[in-house]
């Protein structure tokens, strides 16, 4: 497996590996990033992932300094799992000069849910893909649904702009209790780790109240206060159309949960297509 760092090599080490399939990534690897390459594997092309923690996706008051950079165990796992080549580029690598060309993602899509409690996280995500995409020309990527709303704007972006890029949308992989394995659940301690599943659990119980027949309102109010019992600082939970994340919906159509909730200072999300 090699282990690029800068531009140049990229583009020298992909003309014998043209086409590759990209597991794009901000390292402190989990098995659910494994089962990304597990995926991006069965496309029969090399498999390439990146590590690069982009400060462009985070705003002034989280953890870009703290968020956990661990790239030697990350390359160990990556070549385990049958991983070819690891871009993981410094700052100075990726952003040479201040990186003020930037993608506007779709204010209909980026600017509720996550993007309205992270103001500018999506612009920063389309930007530092659009760029990751632009140094590997892959010809798949591969996204967890966990962050279904980024895997949405991800593969609105790649249709508005023609990018000849197959995106493939892999299921969130859960630890026994329902939990959706995620880099942030190493911030959490012993009792909230314990407590940390009821995300899923609620959200699966919001989508068996509305197909119950319950208005989203009150399913949102519920599920929200649900949290709130245990200690939850929720920030939205909520069913939307899966295609558009609209909140307006015929009863029938596919819907996905999704939620974000601080437990202590941790903030985690999930969505269950339901
Ligand atoms: O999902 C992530 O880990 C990041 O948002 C991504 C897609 C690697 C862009 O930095």
């Amino acid at each position: 497996m090699q282990i690029i760092e800068d531009m140049q090599t990229l583009r020298a080490a992909l003309k014998s590996s043209p086409g590759v399939a990209l597991v794009p990534t901000m390292g402190n690897l989990h098995e659910g990033h494994l089962a990304l390459i597990g995926r991006a594997r069965q496309e029969g092309r090399p498999v390439a992932a990146s590590i690069f923690v982009n400060r462009l996706q985070f705003g002034p008051r989280e953890d870009f300094n703290t968020y956990p950079r661990t790239l030697q165990r990350d390359c160990d796992m990556l070549k385990k799992a049958g991983c070819d080549l690891v871009f993981a580029p410094g700052e100075a690598a990726f952003y040479p000069a201040p990186q003020t060309f930037r993608v506007e993602p779709d204010p209909a899509l980026a600017d509720l849910l996550e993007g309205e409690f992270r103001p500018g996280f999506f612009g920063g995500v389309c930007t530092v893909v659009m760029k990751l995409f632009c140094a590997l020309q892959p010809a798949a990527a591969v996204f967890g649904k966990k962050d279904y709303q980024q895997l949405r704007i991800v593969q609105r972006m790649v249709e508005q702009f023609a990018l000849p890029i197959e995106i493939i949308a892999h299921d969130t992989i859960r630890a026994p209790d329902g939990l959706a394995l995620s880099s942030r659940n190493g911030y959490l301690n012993a009792a909230e780790r314990d407590e940390a599943s009821r995300l899923h659990r609620t959200l699966l119980w919001m989508a068996g109240r509305l197909a119950a027949g319950e208005t989203l309102d009150a399913v949102e109010r519920e599920g929200a206060a649900q949290l709130r019992a245990h200690g939850w600082q929720p920030d939205y939970l909520t069913l939307r159309r899966r295609t558009d994340l609209s909140r307006t919906f015929a009863r029938g159509e596919p819907l996905v949960a999704l939620g974000a909730a601080r437990l202590g200072s941790t903030r985690l999300i999930d969505s269950v297509e339901v």
